[in-house]
């Protein structure tokens, strides 16, 4: 655990973890018990299990350890919410997390309030900074298993008949009452009146920097040490690539063509009979988007970060414009002087969001600017938020990583194979969970996540 550094006070962390233990209960509010059992990908796991297996998390690495008292709610539930930590006990298959329907989800949620009441307990013993540090971890933990519950669900309602929306009416209105006054009301949208800003290219100078985390504040061990990397002079987009962009790729045969792909990657095609980004169905009246506010007509989403692409296509899109991937320390060298704001969790959009125009930007309040520089036009836009950036770099520890002690350390290292980084968080990343030197990972064919493309040359 010596990598992981706890910035809080007890009371301040007590604050932090009762507040992420809430998040994820009012998350599931507009699902039903049925929707929370729907595993509709081997990616993806349903609601329940999510909201088991992140209280087995506290139980298993904070009260069991730092709790003399604490006795096991269940002696099933260590190895039965057990995802993937072979040191410390054995775990059934992912695929047959659908089969769970016992325990019952009131039953989890029991279980829940049982591990909390714990934990409150613990926090209120002011433990030593070893527990601090796990419970840091676990809150950590509960935030990345936030953004799967979403993307899971909108896999999971994608893939039901009806296509029903995370979102109901209701809490569209107020959806509309924390939109960013520069994005657009779809209703209000017309094509001769661009919402993103238009495609350039912002220069960085190349030479010695440092990557990586430098030891202020929470962060995982993949993300040290920190350390010396070189870069030659680059250029990055100044926003991500849009929905409109990617449609004309594909206008232009770019999943026919295979001189754009990676031999893989145009397996990948090929074997799953891939012919537009995960969630885009064409019917009649053209292509649309399955969201968590449901189906959307592409003509309303153009301007939008096209999201939902694999390593492989975000490859190909880069070759067919004639540029490339970022690497991630290309990224972290862009990022690194920017403040973590954009449209994340917090925002409540849960949908990526156009870029603001340099129009939009210019008329920007400058006390706005001053505490807000990422708006500046002379910066990149949407690095924090909205979709998660595909690289070019491998998934691998820096040099010298090692991963924490224990069971726990397999919560990184292991993946450290046969997958792509990804950097910036999504629209469904919690703000308090991302920063420049956060890396994501996933493999290069993996699309159910909010993960888009930004250019560099
Ligand atoms: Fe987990």
């Amino acid at each position: 655990m010596s990598t992981v550094t706890a910035i809080f006070t007890p009371s301040e962390l007590a604050a932090r973890f009762v507040s992420a233990r809430q998040r994820t209960l009012a998350l599931c509010e507009p699902l039903t018990a049925e929707d929370m059992m729907v595993q509709s990908t081997a990616e993806a796991s349903p609601a329940k299990w999510h909201l088991a297996h992140t209280a087995w998390f506290f139980e298993s690495f904070v009260l069991t350890e730092f709790l003399p008292s604490y006795r096991l709610y269940n002696q099933d539930y260590p190895w039965l919410f057990n995802s993937y930590y072979r040191s410390f006990a054995a775990f059934p298959e992912k695929r047959l997390r659908s089969s769970f329907s016992r325990p019952g989800l009131d039953n989890i949620l029991r279980y829940r309030g049982y591990v909390d009441a714990a934990m409150s307990e613990l926090l209120e013993r002011n433990p030593e900074t070893e527990a601090l540090k796990r419970i840091e971890l676990g809150v950590n933990h509960e935030e990345q298993h936030q953004e799967l519950l979403l993307t899971d669900i909108l896999h999971a309602f994608f893939t039901n008949p009806l296509r029903p929306a995370y979102r109901d009416k209701k809490t569209e209105t107020e959806m509309a009452e924390v939109e960013d006054s520069h994005f657009p009301k779809s209703k209000d949208r017309e094509r001769d009146h661009p919402w993103a800003r238009e495609l350039g290219f912002l220069e960085f100078e190349g030479g010695l920097r440092k990557a990586g985390h430098d030891g202020e504040g929470f962060c995982f061990d993949n993300e040290q040490p920190r350390h010396r990397v070189w870069l030659e002079p680059f250029a990055l987009a100044t926003r991500l690539v849009t929905c409109g962009e990617f449609a004309a790729f594909i206008a232009d045969g770019g999943y026919n063509r295979p001189e754009l792909w990676l031999s893989a990657g145009w397996d990948t095609v090929t074997a799953n009979g891939w012919r537009a980004p995960l969630y885009w169905t064409e019917s009649e009246g053209g292509w649309s988007l399955f969201t968590l506010h449901g189906e959307q007509p592409l003509k309303l989403m153009e301007d939008c970060p096209v999201s939902h692409v694999s390593f492989f296509e975000a490859d190909a899109y880069a070759r067919w414009a004639g540029h490339r991937l970022a690497t991630e320390f290309e990224w972290e060298a862009a990022a690194e002087e920017q403040p973590v704001a954009g449209n994340l969790l917090d925002s409540g959009r849960l949908c990526p969001a156009p870029a603001p125009t340099e129009e939009l930007l210019q008329n920007e309040d400058t006390a706005e600017l001053a505490e807000n520089p990422a708006k500046q036009v002379e910066s990149p836009t949407q690095l924090f938020g909205d979709c998660w950036e595909w690289t070019a770099s491998a998934y691998l520890g820096y040099p010298g990583f090692k991963p924490l002690a224990g069971s726990l350390g397999e919560y990184n290292g292991k993946f450290m194979s046969g997958q792509m980084v990804l950097r910036g968080g999504s629209c469904v990343t919690p703000t308090a969970h991302i920063r420049a030197s956060y890396r994501n990972f996933f493999a290069p064919e993996t699309r159910w996540q909010f993960s888009g493309i930004r250019l560099a040359r």
